[in-house]
């Protein structure tokens, strides 16, 4: 789950080596994680131990094909978070926040989650070797996220009640012992600005803003923080706009759209199954900023995107396919400048949700190891291919 892009360095004049070999790309670099590569933006001190799983640095995928579907002259990237070590930008936020606690004298972390914060919070914590306690709505963790947690060693509590009442449950435990146990959900800002860091690679990798960035949207840390990179970047010169924010929940759970928390939050898509976010008043703030919107896009319209991502080669969990399909959503009411730059960020890898993969595609079939009985199974037109083979 850690294909890495490195910045390219220059071989050094005089070393490059034979005359054939000076159009050799650039030997890889080793990439140090998002602390060292950004520490200047981000809140550690030279002191601070630096508890690194080399995350970030994650692939900006450009997909021709969903471009084509939006229509219209658009260029449009997959930003892959699901290729973090821990399989989704969690760890972004993660690495800054367990540092923080390590440097600050933590002994333990606690956190609500809908799985993957826990998942990070856990193998960081391992790293470490701070305990790890999270708190997950009893059967509403995706399969995966829920071996990770247990896997790196936390203490896994799956409390009787939804992700709201979890964070609620955290954030009192936490202020009983603010000292030893730090609360690594994204009300820590450390997390938030270790996830600025998504927009700053997104700027670097394409030499600018993008015009539009479409995000799902659960607690609403992550669209805060990009809003909070993006506008550091502008600060600082090394990009010259600032995208229009586009937030996506899925309609079961959509407390901003709907303007009120909403108590029994449904969706496919566990991640951001979230009825009372934490950055509501940020993600507003964002949307109306930047001239964005936060809408709401169909448990069918998050299925398709993920299968149409999927058939594509890029596996993403069904949360991070409402960036998609709220892309296409919007597309389809007309809303896209043409010209625009489009960003969609794939929060999660695929492999994170099994079941849901394995309950929407059904093209797995089961055969006695007979060819003929096998190349009846198989497309009609491979099959003619392999006939005529034999000839
Ligand atoms: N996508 C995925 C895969 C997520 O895990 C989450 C949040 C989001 C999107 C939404 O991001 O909360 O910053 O608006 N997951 C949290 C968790 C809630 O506990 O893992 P957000």
């Amino acid at each position: 789950m850690s294909i890495k892009r490195v910045s390219a360095k220059p071989v050094p004049k005089g070393k490059a080596g034979p005359a054939k070999r000076a159009a050799d790309p650039p030997r890889l670099t080793r990439w140090p994680g998002l602390i060292e590569h950004y520490r200047r933006f981000l809140p550690v001190r030279d002191d601070t131990p630096v508890v690194t799983l080399n995350e970030g640095n994650t692939p900006l995928i450009e997909s021709p094909e969903l471009a084509r579907r939006l229509g219209g002259d658009i260029k449009l990237y997959l930003k892959y978070d699901g290729v973090n070590p821990t399989g989704s930008f969690k760890d972004r936020g993660m690495t800054v926040a367990i540092s923080k606690a390590l440097g600050e004298g933590a002994r333990a972390v606690i956190c609500a989650s809908t799985g993957n914060t826990a998942a990070s919070a856990a193998a960081y914590a391992g790293r470490a070797g701070l305990r790890a306690f999270v708190l997950i709505p009893k059967g509403a963790t995706a399969l995966g996220k829920l071996s990770q947690s247990v896997m790196h060693g936390a203490r896994v509590i799956e409390v009787i009640g939804n992700f709201d009442i979890c964070l609620k449950m955290v954030r009192d435990l936490a202020e009983r012992d603010p000292v030893r146990i730090r609360l690594v959900n994204s009300i820590n800002p450390d997390r938030i600005a270790g996830q600025t860091t998504a927009a700053f690679e997104i700027c670097d990798q394409l030499g600018d803003a993008p015009t539009y960035h479409f995000l799902p949207v659960g607690n609403a840390g992550n669209i805060t923080a990009h809003w909070a990179g993006y506008k550091e970047y502008l600060k600082q010169g090394l990009s010259s706009r600032l995208p229009k924010m586009m937030g996506y929940q899925a309609e079961g759970s959509a407390p901003i759209v709907r303007g009120h928390p909403i108590d029994d939050p449904k969706t496919v898509a566990t991640a951001i199954k979230i009825g009372n976010p934490a950055s509501w008043k940020q993600a507003t703030a964002a949307r109306d900023e930047s001239g964005g919107v936060i809408d709401s896009v169909t448990d069918a319209e998050i299925l398709a995107a993920y299968r149409l991502i999927a058939a594509h080669g890029i596996f993403a969990e069904p949360a991070s396919a409402a960036s998609v399909a709220g892309a296409l959503k919007y597309s389809a009411s007309g809303g896209l400048k043409p010209g625009s730059t489009l960003v969609c960020t794939l929060t999660g890898h695929g492999l994170k949700d099994p079941d849901t993969a394995l309950k929407n595609l059904s093209n797995t079939i089961v055969v006695e190891p007979d060819l003929d009985k096998i190349a009846a199974v198989m497309d009609p037109e491979m099959l003619l291919l392999s006939r005529r083979g034999k000839q």
